[in-house]
């Protein structure tokens, strides 16, 4: 697991905000119990979750203490707990399981998906949202670097295989499991402001876990190098912002 780092990842908090947004207005009109946010973060869609559903239970998970003193900082409905997604379990299973930006970072999805169904009480949904873009320049410049001299020594072995998989995969392993499934891709071109926007957005994201594996020397060579891939694929429009089309998958299945 890479370190989290909240002021970074708060940046470009508009953007990230309206997928989830768009995945709570999809989620049917249920009446939960119990809801649970896997990989809560900071907490902010924790208590919107809280707020849409005023009578339920909400709990928020995440592993990274600085995420969580953040999100208790809020002063919120919700109880956050420090916790690993990879072995939580619901004790009684939970009405609305919801994860946003989170379950990228596991892997082992065709194990790790039914076993989050399995979470869901009878009538309840799962509701995921995971970016699908790590066929693009952003993260396809950073497996080169990795492979190159001097960043491929330190870096073996610290660089993860992404597990998002195509929508129809999920598709199959899903339907037999749940009364209700729907799956959709939306590329959300987002319009950055600011000088380097891209390198900007990776270094609370993906970015991470490089930072995390080199010495400050190696950091900052592996960062200008970055750098310059991006800003030779991202180039500047003519007024002054950088397109960053980004892909995100949604997930909703009913038990
Ligand atoms: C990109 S942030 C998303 C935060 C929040 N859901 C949001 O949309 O703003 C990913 C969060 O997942 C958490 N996370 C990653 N792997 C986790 C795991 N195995 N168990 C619990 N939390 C995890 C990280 O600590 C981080 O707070």
């Amino acid at each position: 697991m890479p370190s989290w780092d909240p002021a970074q990842y708060a940046k470009f908090g508009d953007h990230r905000l309206r997928p989830a947004l768009d995945l709570i207005g999809r989620i049917p009109d249920i009446d939960p119990r119990r809801i649970a946010d896997l990989g809560c973060g900071a907490g902010e869609i924790t208590e919107m979750l809280a707020a849409r559903w005023p009578g339920a239970e909400v709990v928020g998970l995440d592993s990274s203490p600085d995420m969580l003193k953040k999100s208790r900082a809020l002063n919120g409905r919700a109880e956050y707990v420090e916790s690993d997604v990879a072995s939580w379990t619901a004790l009684p299973p939970v009405d609305l399981l919801f994860s946003n930006a989170c379950l990228q970072w596991l892997p082992d999805h065709a194990r790790l998906f039914p076993r989050l169904v399995g979470q869901v009480a009878g009538g309840g949904v799962l509701a995921v949202q995971m970016p699908h873009n790590h066929d693009q320049p952003s993260h396809r410049i950073i497996q080169r670097l990795s492979d190159e001299a001097p960043f491929k020594g330190p870096l073996a072995g610290k660089l993860r295989h992404d597990p998002v998989d195509a929508p129809g995969i999920y598709w199959r392993m899903l339907k037999p499991i749940t009364a209700k499934l729907d799956i959709w891709e939306v590329d959300y071109l987002q319009a950055l402001a600011g000088d380097d926007p891209v390198l900007n957005w990776t270094m609370g994201t993906a970015l991470r876990p490089v930072l995390d594996a080199l010495d400050e020397t190696l950091r900052s060579q592996f960062v200008e190098k970055y750098r310059e891939g991006l800003r030779a694929a991202y180039p500047r429009e003519a007024d002054g912002s950088t397109l960053f089309p980004f892909r995100r998958l949604f997930i909703l299945a009913a038990r």
